[in-house]
């Protein structure tokens, strides 16, 4: 046998490392979080609550999420009602949740499962991935925590926890298939979805990104990087790379008690979304080629430019916007594909947390008390 053939064999025929299961769900059994999607103990799960909420932790805290879950179910307690409403409300509801081609796949996603599976979600990694919005992970962890199929969805909570159970030194994002691999070796011979939101909880709660509580782990007899004494340095990450700052201009065009306004192209960032008219985005642009794309609506007071900039951060990139602001005459018309909206109704719009910024940066919208 050749050395690269001896190598191969000693690769695929080592004993992987492991830890043990039943340690984890008796810790998950006293410690569980209570979040209002879960199940109580020996109950069934309810797989609409079990999607919306995986749907709504997408890439948001499961403190941002707990709010938006109760609205959610409050107001469309199953499939069939979120797939009978219209997409407005559910992107009007959603605002403030961030990553609005969630909204879009989830409103679709309801609306599949209420026309093409008479209200009930397939019950299988393959049957839920192809529905919109489901990627790997969501199928892994709906199937299990909802149907229990003995599969590990793995978030980032999870890929800390056992990166450093098996101090895997390999960085990510390349070493997401062998921590797929070791996580699988922490699904209990039932109870997968325990097992998953264990490993959730354990990575929210004890083995925590700094600072993490390694006396309290019911897994530190298991843990290679715990008695190295560096288990924080675990998951190994190549360099982050930020995306370049984009600029532009946005412009808040007030007629009287209204605002100017108009809705995002459905696809892509912030689809189907409400903003004010903006430039493009654009990495080293500069204020004058920003501001030349001002609207132009008849009768209007110039253009002031506010002090200042609204900055944020979207995932691909930081965008940093200067604001102008006009008065239009009573009556003026929008111009084409924009629209008049009351001040004072403007929390009904699907407003994303950039348009706040800047609606906030220019207009003082705190209600007044009558004197
Ligand atoms: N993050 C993603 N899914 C979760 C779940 N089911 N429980 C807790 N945190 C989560």
């Amino acid at each position: 046998m050749s050395s690269s053939a001896r190598r191969k064999e000693r690769s695929t025929t080592a004993p992987m490392p492991s830890a043990r299961p039943s340690l984890l769900l008796a810790w998950y059994d006293r410690h569980r979080r209570r979040l209002p999607w879960r199940a109580a103990p020996g109950q069934a799960s309810d797989p609409y609550r079990v999607w919306l909420s995986e749907i709504m932790l997408q890439q948001t805290t499961v403190k941002a999420v707990g709010p938006y879950f109760e609205k959610f179910v409050a107001r469309w307690p199953d499939v069939t009602a979120l797939g009978s409403a219209s997409q407005d409300d559910v992107l009007r509801m959603w605002a403030g949740l961030g990553y609005y081609s969630r909204a879009r796949n989830l409103y679709a996603c309801a609306v599949a499962v209420t026309r093409e599976h008479g209200g009930v979600f397939p019950d299988t990694e393959e049957g839920l991935r192809a529905l919109p919005g489901i990627g790997p992970y969501t199928a892994a962890a709906i199937a299990a925590i909802a149907f229990d199929r003995r599969t590990m969805p793995v978030d980032g909570n999870i890929e800390r926890v056992v990166s450093r159970l098996f101090a895997v030194e390999e960085e990510l994002p390349q070493a997401k298939p062998l921590i797929q691999r070791l996580a699988e070796t922490l699904l209990a011979d039932s109870r997968a979805g325990d097992s998953a939101q264990a490993l959730m909880d354990l990575g929210a709660s004890i083995c925590t990104p700094k600072k993490p509580a390694c006396s309290l782990c019911p897994l530190n007899e298991d843990c290679i990087a715990y008695p190295q004494g560096t288990p924080e340095t675990f998951p190994r990450k190549a360099p982050k790379k930020s995306g370049t700052l984009r600029r532009g201009a946005a412009f808040v065009v007030t007629r009287g008690d209204e605002l100017l306004v108009r809705s995002r192209p459905d696809k892509g960032l912030l689809g189907g979304m409400t903003e004010v008219p903006g430039s493009d985005w654009l990495a080293g642009q500069d204020d004058a080629t920003a501001k030349r794309q001002a609207p132009e609506l008849k009768g209007l007071s110039r253009w002031q430019r506010k002090a200042g900039v609204v900055t944020h951060v979207f995932t691909h990139f930081p965008l940093e916007l200067v604001v102008y602001t006009a008065q239009a005459a009573a009556h003026t018309r929008a111009p084409e594909g924009m629209r008049w909206v009351p001040t004072a109704t403007l929390a009904d719009e699907a407003l994303p947390n950039l348009m706040r910024k800047v609606i906030a940066h220019v207009l003082d919208l705190t209600p007044r008390r009558p004197s």
